[in-house]
């Protein structure tokens, strides 16, 4: 029974060191290993630059190499089996191969076994396994493959942000970038500052990282700030360059800014009637509270929570808010409230008074009690339609050119009043008008003395009939000599 589960146990330690591992080879490699090498499993390099490979080996614990005469080492790719499955030997630094451009930089005798991998392509992506020639030592790393992918284009640079990134706290900022090949360094730029430190730094697994850092205090104002960074591979021996960017935005938390009130309908009010007062804010996380004071001789009375305060006004005071998140607070402004009063007692006043003859000039003056003063006044003349509006301000003077019928409006914050109506008659006008009315009570004058006449004329023919004609003519003539005598 535990014999059993020693068993599972070996297996699965087995089977995760084999995924581990990433080699293609098989698992039975591990039973006939004498060559270990400590090297990155997978790297990553660009056409046209070059690839470092750290790397050392070490024997099978009772191996040795021999002191008397020089190790070889061998790059093998595709598989560890060399001369079997496609496996290749594409250098021997016996000098006997070296089809690919590379070359052995660490010392082999001191189990080093670093190399360098020049003008690469993209062909030479692959697996790639390490083997020691060293009579009578001969030895793979079978277990050990190396992956690595040759690309076209550069990886991008990390930009990474160290610290609590929130208002007035002091972070540090950094744009790295993997440097494959160390001899010709990629050039780091970013928007930041220019006089940044830049750094080249061995990592754990001896690979190299090119970095600029910064160290910025934080403000409000970094928030959504997009950080970008550039960095620049030299290739093909410096002809040409590889570009690859990344960027960042800053999400920097900052307490309450521009803590205002805004109140509605105005800061003048009617008592009586509901104003409602809001506060708003930015803030990073957003606001959590708004709380609404009231000051008072003593000190401020707290009246209400909430973006919104809304309450019928019994007397004028000064308010304000106070908006909280987790990094503070902000006290607004303070706003005034008052009480006032629409228009009241709108009147016009004309001079001069009465008549006034045509051509002349004219001042209309609109007076009215409000608080606050009235801010506008607007005067109107009534037409057959709708009333049109003629002038504006509270004195409105001009040349009379015919009769009419004017009104003023007064306005402020509160409401409006319209006074009451002025009527403006031209005197000319009323001479006209007489001399029609004399002369239509002429006419009738005439007419009815004609007919009365007339009648007395008719009341003596009665008795002599037959002179009718001759007498029309008469009372006609008669008719015709009075209207001459008038
Ligand atoms: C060669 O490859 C074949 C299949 O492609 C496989 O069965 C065999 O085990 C491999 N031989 C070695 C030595 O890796
Ligand atoms: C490497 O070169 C040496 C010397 O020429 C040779 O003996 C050896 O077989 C070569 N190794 C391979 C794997 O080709
Ligand atoms: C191996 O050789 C390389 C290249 O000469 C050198 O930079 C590195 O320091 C050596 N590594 C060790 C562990 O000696
Ligand atoms: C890549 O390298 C191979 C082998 O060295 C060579 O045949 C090929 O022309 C190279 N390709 C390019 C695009 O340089
Ligand atoms: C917010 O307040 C700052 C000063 O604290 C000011 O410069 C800015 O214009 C204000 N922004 C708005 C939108 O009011
Ligand atoms: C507040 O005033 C409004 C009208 O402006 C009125 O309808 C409402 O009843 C009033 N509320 C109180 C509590 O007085
Ligand atoms: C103003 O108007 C009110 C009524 O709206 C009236 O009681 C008051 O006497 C007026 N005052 C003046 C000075 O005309
Ligand atoms: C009208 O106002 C003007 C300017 O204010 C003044 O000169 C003129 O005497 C006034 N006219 C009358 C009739 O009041
Ligand atoms: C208005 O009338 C005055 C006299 O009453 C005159 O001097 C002035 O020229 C007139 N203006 C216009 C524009 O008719």
């Amino acid at each position: 029974m535990a014999d059993q589960s020693v068993r599972m146990v070996t297996a699965i330690v087995l089977h995760s060191v084999f995924f581990l591992s990433g080699a293609s080879a098989s698992a039975d490699c591990y039973k006939t290993r004498h060559l270990f090498i400590t090297a990155p499993k997978e790297m990553e390099a660009l056409t046209g630059s070059c690839l470092q490979i750290p790397c050392n080996f070490r024997l099978k614990q009772g191996e040795k190499l021999n002191s008397k005469t020089t190790p070889f080492g061998v790059w093998i790719k595709n598989s560890p089996y060399f001369g079997k499955n496609g496996s290749v030997v594409i250098f021997n630094s016996s000098g006997t191969v070296s089809t690919y451009p590379m070359s052995f930089t660490g010392d082999l005798s001191q189990k080093n076994c670093t190399t360098l991998f020049s003008s690469l392509n993209t062909t030479y992506t692959d697996t790639y396994y390490f083997r020691v020639e060293n009579r009578p030592f001969l030895a793979t790393a079978e277990c050990d493959g190396l992956q690595i992918t040759v690309k076209d284009s550069p990886p991008k640079p990390r930009i990474e942000i160290s610290g609590d990134v929130k208002e007035k706290e002091s972070v540090s900022i950094s744009c790295s970038a993997s440097t494959p090949c160390p001899h010709s360094p990629p050039q780091l730029t970013w928007n930041l500052q220019p006089d940044s430190h830049h750094t080249m730094e061995e990592n754990t697994d001896r690979t190299f990282t090119t970095r600029i850092q910064k160290s910025i205090t934080l403000s409000h104002e970094h928030d959504g700030f997009i950080i970008s960074c550039s960095a620049r591979y030299p290739v093909n021996e410096g002809k040409d360059v590889k570009t690859s960017e990344e960027r960042k935005t800053l999400s920097v938390s900052y307490a309450p800014k521009n803590t205002s009130v805004s109140i509605s309908p105005s800061c003048w009010v009617s008592a009586g009637s509901r104003v409602i007062l809001t506060c708003s804010s930015r803030a990073k996380p957003p606001v959590s509270r708004f709380t609404w004071f009231k000051t008072s001789r003593d000190a401020p009375i707290k009246v209400s929570e909430g973006d919104f305060y809304s309450f019928n006004v019994t007397d004028g005071g000064v308010y304000y808010c106070v908006a909280t998140n987790q990094l503070g607070d902000q006290t607004s402004s303070e706003i005034h409230l008052t009480i006032g009063d629409a228009p009241k007692n709108t009147s016009v006043s004309i001079s001069p008074s009465g008549r006034v003859s045509a051509g002349s000039r004219v001042n209309l003056t609109c007076s009215s009690r409000a608080k606050p003063p009235v801010s506008r006044f607007t005067w109107f003349k009534t037409s057959r339609d709708a009333p049109i509006k003629v002038s504006e301000g509270d004195f409105y003077s001009f040349n009379v050119t015919d009769g009419g019928v004017y009104y003023c409006v007064a306005t402020n914050q509160l409401g409006d009043q319209t006074s009451s109506e002025v009527h403006l008659t031209i005197e000319g006008d009323q001479l006209v008008g007489a001399q029609v009315i004399v002369t239509v009570l002429g006419i009738i004058l005439l007419v009815t003395t004609l007919v009365i006449f007339a009648c007395w004329l008719k009341s003596r023919r009665c008795t002599k009939p037959q002179e009718d004609a001759e007498e029309d003519i008469y009372v006609n003539m008669v008719a015709i000599r009075r209207k001459r005598k008038l």
